[in-house]
């Protein structure tokens, strides 16, 4: 039971980017490499719970035996949470998705032109923030927040908005830290917004305080 503080629990982890088509052959995406979402993911795994990984387009590959859902569109990542959250207890969103999306995907390669070429976006849903406002007692939400400036402010203000447990914020501004790395440096709020900092480490460290993190505040 010491070793397995999770068994029992059912856990939900989003990871890695989405892919917005522009055309059949064209995507808008992002530099997440899912690395950190799947080290959570067998993190919590080991720790007992019953864990369903919703992983964007990835190379990763995960060590634990899981459920895993792949999904390309945020609108995809949308439909595949919306249908696992209601039975979680504990869900962290690690994913790095699109929050705009072309507003018309060809449905034919798009022909080089000799004029400029003007995309329209259209907003995605922010999965996270319609969690939060699906959320019941019992369970407890985790969301990332990856900023260039003014980024505790901007952490706190999502932990409030999007009706979070608790925010991992990771900066861009620490080298070693985010995307394509192995290592990350995070800093944890919790409800009461009391700010834990960490040291660079590995992301299977990082993902370890985290689960510790979660633990103390799990029901
Ligand atoms: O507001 P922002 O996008 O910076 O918040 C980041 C957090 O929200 C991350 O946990 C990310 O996984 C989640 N998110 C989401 N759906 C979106 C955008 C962000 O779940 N469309």
């Amino acid at each position: 039971k010491r070793s397995m503080p999770l068994f029992g629990k059912t856990v939900m982890v989003t990871a890695g980017p989405t892919y917005e088509a522009i055309d059949p052959v064209r995507f808008i995406g992002n530099h997440s490499s899912g690395k950190m979402g799947f080290a959570l993911a067998d993190e919590l795994t080991r720790l007992g719970a019953d864990v369903t990984l919703i992983a964007g387009p990835t190379a990763q590959k995960s060590t634990q035996m899981l459920k895993r859902i792949d999904v390309v569109s945020a609108q995809d990542m949308f439909n595949a949470c919306s249908s696992v959250f209601p039975n979680t207890d504990i869900t962290v969103m690690c994913a790095a998705v699109a929050d705009y999306r072309p507003k018309v995907v060809a449905t034919q390669k798009i022909k080089k032109q000799d004029s400029d070429l003007v995309l329209e976006l259209e907003k995605t849903t922010d999965i996270l923030a319609s969690l939060g406002t699906a959320k019941k007692a019992h369970q407890i939400l985790v969301g990332f927040a990856l900023e260039t400036n003014d980024e505790e402010n901007y952490a706190k203000g999502k932990l409030e908005k999007k009706n979070l447990d608790l925010v991992v914020l990771n900066s861009l501004n620490d080298k070693g830290a985010g995307f394509k790395s192995d290592t990350n440096k995070i800093t944890i709020f919790n409800k009461a917004l009391e700010r834990t900092v960490f040291e660079m480490k590995s992301k299977t460290d990082v993902a370890k305080d985290i689960c510790a993190a979660i633990l103390k505040i799990a029901k």
